[in-house]
């Protein structure tokens, strides 16, 4: 025996639907004047006081896209909750009848439809021209740095200089209140290079070379971090940018550059194995074992330096003295099988050099 269903007629709104509809869009004001009149630090870092003006076009498209985005999902999700408590089948109601059937509400669906096209062109064209002052900046850039993400640092390099400055522990130096260009591209796998204050983020990837344009609007000090997993040693993979005043960065840039000419001979003799064995520990074995050539961290092993009759030259392809030795820790080496920093960017005196020379020497 079956009986027929039995249809239920609309009556109107439903109980309760205009207090629910005001309730949830005084909800909506609320949460739309968070975003837009709190600060939102932890959430965006520095949002209440921009760094950079990219900055600021950023936070601009978070906030225009969560005022829109929470009230689309408050008024959704609220009137699903009140259209399941306010529909439900009542006492006394057979269990299988069936709901009011609602078609064609042809004025429903236009808004429904309107809407939120409306919001996602408004939306696609604040998002392009937000995109477009990055690729391409607003005005010409005053200064344009590179970055060529390593496993594992960011080596960093200017315009009129040879040598680069490594993070860590090099730094980015930018002037403040100068539009820059930052063209980021990897030497080896796919990095990331990230600064969360700038709202900028480039993949850094081998054989491209991508663009970050803006102007940073007051001066301090920010993290870099590598924001894509490149390896065992992805997680210390981080730098800092300093912001700081023309002049400043004008003195920093000469004293990086006179530091990279001054950077000639080493004197070798007196060199500690023992302190070089400490120091190798702490600057060398995050790349280097002390094991047979094959066995790389991210550079060879270093056992057999000097007397490896498989590698009887260094990667430079020069004999293993203790000169040419020296004279890689001191310039760093790029090559087929990676890169390694140059001696500013390891942060090595002379005596450091001599002293891991004389360890490294001593490795048989
Ligand atoms: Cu480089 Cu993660």
């Amino acid at each position: 025996m079956s009986t027929k269903p039995q249809m239920i007629e609309p009556k109107g709104m439903g109980p309760g639907f205009w207090p629910v509809m005001i309730g949830l869009t005084i909800l909506n004001v609320a949460i739309a004047a968070v975003i837009l009149y709190t600060p939102l630090d932890w959430i965006l870092p520095e949002e209440w006081n921009p760094v950079a003006d990219r900055a600021a076009d950023i936070d601009m498209l978070f906030k225009f896209m969560g005022v829109f985005g929470s009230a689309i999902m408050v008024y959704v999700a609220g009137f699903v909750l009140y259209a399941a408590v306010a529909f439900r089948r009542r006492a006394g109601e057979p269990s299988d009848s069936v709901g009011v059937q609602l078609h064609d509400a042809p004025k429903l669906e236009f808004w429904w439809t309107v809407i939120p096209t409306a919001l996602l062109i408004v939306l696609v064209v604040l998002t392009v021209q937000v995109w477009h002052r990055i690729q391409f900046g607003t005005v010409a850039p005053a200064l344009t740095t590179e970055v060529v993400a390593h496993q594992f640092n960011f080596e960093i390099r200017y315009p009129d200089w040879q040598g680069s400055v490594f993070s860590p522990p090099g730094e980015m130096h930018l002037p403040v209140g100068k539009p820059v260009r930052i063209l980021v591209t990897s030497a080896d796998v796919i990095h990331q290079f990230w600064v969360p204050e700038f709202r900028l983020k480039a993949a850094a990837v081998p054989g491209l070379v991508q663009n970050l344009n803006l102007t940073p609007i007051r001066t301090g000090t920010f993290d870099i971090a590598c924001s894509e997993y490149c390896g065992v040693n992805h997680s210390k993979m981080q730098g800092k940018v300093v912001v700081e005043s023309p002049e400043a960065f004008e003195r920093w840039l000469a004293g990086e550059r006179a530091h990279a000419t001054t950077a000639a001979s080493v004197s070798l003799g007196g060199g500690d194995a023992a302190a070089g064995k400490t120091l190798f520990a702490q600057k060398c074995a995050v790349c280097h074992a002390v094991a047979p050539f094959e066995q790389k961290i991210v550079g060879p092993g270093l056992l057999h330096l000097t007397d490896d009759p498989k590698h009887p030259k260094l990667v430079d392809g020069k004999p293993p003295t203790a000169a040419n030795i020296a004279e890689i820790l001191q310039n760093g080496y790029t090559g087929d099988i990676g890169a390694m920093p140059n001696r500013q960017a390891n942060g090595l005196s002379d005596k450091d050099i001599a002293n891991l020379v004389a360890y490294l020497a001593s490795l048989k």
